[in-house]
């Protein structure tokens, strides 16, 4: 039965309340159709996608949201309540979705200006100052017996590693959760001190998530039990092992996109496991760039909202910092146990990639991984209370499909000139052709 306007308006109404309660700010103004999301509410990108995602849930349907909040390959600058409105409306009505048409066309991007150049590219030396505010780790006490074989996938944030997470969790032979972030902590409680503030608080989730699949426990039995782990302070060498029984003859994948930014981190990873397998998951800078500021991913990382350098710079040393530091480690592990993968080749040539990615873990390739957006519950693209919270990207519920289009986006907003001489290097080493 077609829905009407008015019952649309009240859900998405209801929605926007759910997600504004959240925060700390109280709105100066009532909100109304005529509301702009960014300018009157207050949005800011990561929202929209929050928004999108919470939306989709209410109404129990993917609306392909993507079509809405992008235009000609920019995310749209704002949107009005009337125009979210509007345009669920018409998906909702309209068959088959994908092929609804977008109403109300949204204000586009003004005038986007390719950067040629930029007057501050990224020096050594800055990145020497970078590398000062990273977290430091410490090392982990070698263990009386290492756990069974597990595979990390290293990446900086903003490379496509949801995405390959999700279609490697098609693979019934694996079980790849949500990102785990244990690996840069001794144990629970030094991990739980580490992130339980508002920025970090949803990274504790997806340990949390993957013993709810695991174990058939709700979020409040799993939450109880991780709780226990976290007063009794237990390594978090051991609770990987709980993971790794729980999931029986299914190989572990942890990908958790802040494990490369510190190579002491991924020496934990050699310490603690059995033959670890590692896929290093490249993306062009430029592209990993952009992404990091259309996310706006310093807003959520204290350290670096205060810093000095441009959101553009921090996205470049993340970049580079992650591959300097996986590179180095390669150098440290057999040629057998770490596998380089492209991201522009995994949207482009995803059959190829996964074929590959299949043959070097040692699984059978499965169609389904072919799929990422089927089998939500059990790839775990949910969060633990709220759809919108998985850990990990947010724009991964926009896309429909793997979409190819999103590997050179990129090229419309910057070239490659803009690069520090030793980002340039490192992506050389990376394949790219620079
Ligand atoms: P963009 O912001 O350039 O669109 P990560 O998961 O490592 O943070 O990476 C996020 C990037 O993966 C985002 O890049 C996102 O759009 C992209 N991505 C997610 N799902 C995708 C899909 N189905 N097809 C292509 N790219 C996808």
């Amino acid at each position: 039965m077609p829905i009407e306007q008015t019952e649309v308006q009240a859900k998405i109404m209801q929605v926007l309340d759910t997600i504004t309660e959240e925060w700390d700010d109280d709105l100066d103004e009532e909100v109304t159709l005529t509301s702009k999301l960014v300018e009157d509410v207050g949005f800011a990108s990561i929202d929209f996608v929050q928004f999108a995602v919470a939306i989709e849930s209410e109404f129990k349907q993917k609306l392909g949201f993507q079509a809405l909040l992008m235009q000609d390959g920019a995310y749209v600058d704002d949107l009005s309540l009337q125009q979210v409105v509007d345009f669920v409306f018409t998906r909702l009505n309209a068959d088959p979705v994908a092929e609804a048409p977008v109403p109300n066309a949204a204000p586009k991007e003004s005038n986007v200006q390719r950067i040629e150049s930029v007057e501050d590219p990224v020096t050594a030396e800055m990145v020497e100052e970078f590398r000062k505010i990273i977290r430091p780790c410490a090392p982990h006490s070698v263990p009386s017996k290492k756990n069974k074989p597990a595979v990390f996938i290293l990446s900086p944030p903003r490379s496509g590693s949801t995405l390959l997470r999700i279609m490697l969790a098609g693979c019934p032979e694996l079980f790849v959760p949500p990102e785990l972030h244990l690996l840069s902590y001794v144990d629970m409680k030094e991990r739980l001190a580490a992130l339980d503030d508002e920025h970090n608080r949803h990274l504790l989730e997806g340990t949390i998530r993957a013993l709810m699949q695991l174990k058939n426990w709700s979020g409040e039995e799993a939450r109880k039990f991780s709780k226990a782990c976290e007063e009794n302070g237990m390594s978090c060498q051991a609770f990987y092992n709980i993971l790794q029984i729980a999931a029986g003859d299914r190989l572990l994948v942890d990908k958790t996109p802040t494990y490369a930014v510190n190579l002491d981190i991924l020496k934990n990873a050699e310490n603690d496991f059995e033959n670890a397998k590692y896929i290093h998951l490249q993306r062009h800078p430029c592209g990993t760039i952009r992404s990091y500021e259309e996310s706006k991913l310093t807003r959520m990382m204290p350290l670096m909202k205060d810093s000095e350098f441009s959101s553009r710079a921090l996205a470049e040393m993340t970049w580079l910092t992650c591959h300097q530091n996986t590179l180095k480690f390669a150098e440290q592990v057999p040629s057998d146990r770490i596998l380089a993968v492209q991201y522009e080749n995994l949207v482009k040539q995803p059959e190829v990639e996964m074929r590959r990615i299949c043959e070097f873990l040692g699984v059978e390739f499965n169609p389904e991984m072919l799929n990422p957006y089927k089998d939500q519950d059990q790839r775990m693209t949910d969060g633990v209370d709220v759809a919108s919270k998985m850990s990990g990207d947010l724009k991964f519920h926009l896309h429909q499909n793997i979409d190819p289009a999103a590997a050179d986006r990129w090229r419309q907003f910057y070239s490659e000139e803009i690069l520090g001489d030793v980002t340039k290097d490192v992506a050389k080493r990376c394949g790219y052709d620079i």
